[in-house]
């Protein structure tokens, strides 16, 4: 069955790096392409981290916040990937856009937002969201899902009619990239790469095979 599935890429536009100095310049292009398109999730992210074991682990976040080099996302700072940042923040990510053709992929090494960003984004939030902020273990284990929704009623009661805080154990990261990969859909599998990369400081930019 899965040997029959097949799309053909006509034109996910071509990549031009108007500033090779401003590497998320595009990025930031793209998504907000998306957005007006009107995709779900436009914003969001596979991102890696290196396991405990050696092993890479990805899931996804939400990118929520990019300038020239730093792309931010917000999580529990007690879970499996903030444990394994905390270790070794050299990540990677990808984000990809099926119906526009188009993929990004960056590495770079993460680093702790600072609590008055986290605090910001945390008052932005629905009060919903920051509940499940407050009362998640995120990737610990969960006795049943009864079990969540008894805690995230008591936390709901506990501070009724006032403002949940932000959770000491809730916060974000961001990721000081060090290299950044645009990727293009084109017809006969001839799509378009350019990588732009950091080395000794300096911005490099070429591209590459398909
Ligand atoms: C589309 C999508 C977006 C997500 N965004 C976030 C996010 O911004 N932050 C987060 O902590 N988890 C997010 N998650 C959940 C993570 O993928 C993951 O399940 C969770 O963070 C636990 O990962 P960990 O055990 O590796 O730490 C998202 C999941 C999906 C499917």
């Amino acid at each position: 069955m899965v040997e029959d599935m097949r799309v053909d890429y006509r034109d996910g536009g071509r990549i031009e790096i108007p500033d090779k100095n401003k590497p998320l310049q595009v990025l930031l292009n793209w998504i907000e392409e998306a957005r007006r398109n009107e995709l779900i999730e436009a914003n969001a992210m596979c991102i890696s981290t290196i396991g405990k074991n050696g092993y890479p682990k990805s899931r996804m976040v939400l990118i929520k916040h990019i300038n020239n080099f730093e792309i931010g996302f917000f999580t529990n700072l007690d879970s499996d990937k903030a444990n394994e940042i905390n270790e070794d923040g050299r990540v990677s990510g990808v984000i990809f856009w099926p119906k526009l053709e188009r993929q990004v992929r960056i590495t770079g090494r993460a680093v702790l937002i600072n609590r008055d960003a986290v605090l910001k984004y945390h008052l932005s939030r629905p009060r919903s969201s920051q509940i499940a902020a407050y009362t998640s273990s995120q990737s610990r284990p969960l006795e049943s899902l009864e079990h969540l929704l008894k805690e995230f009623e008591e936390t709901e009661n506990r501070f009724q009619n006032k403002d949940i805080p932000l959770p000491k154990h809730w916060g974000g990261y961001v990721i000081n990239i060090e290299s950044i990969e645009y990727w293009s859909g084109r017809p006969s599998r001839l799509h378009e790469r350019v990588k732009l990369e950091l080395i000794d400081k300096r911005w490099f930019e070429r591209r590459l095979y398909p």
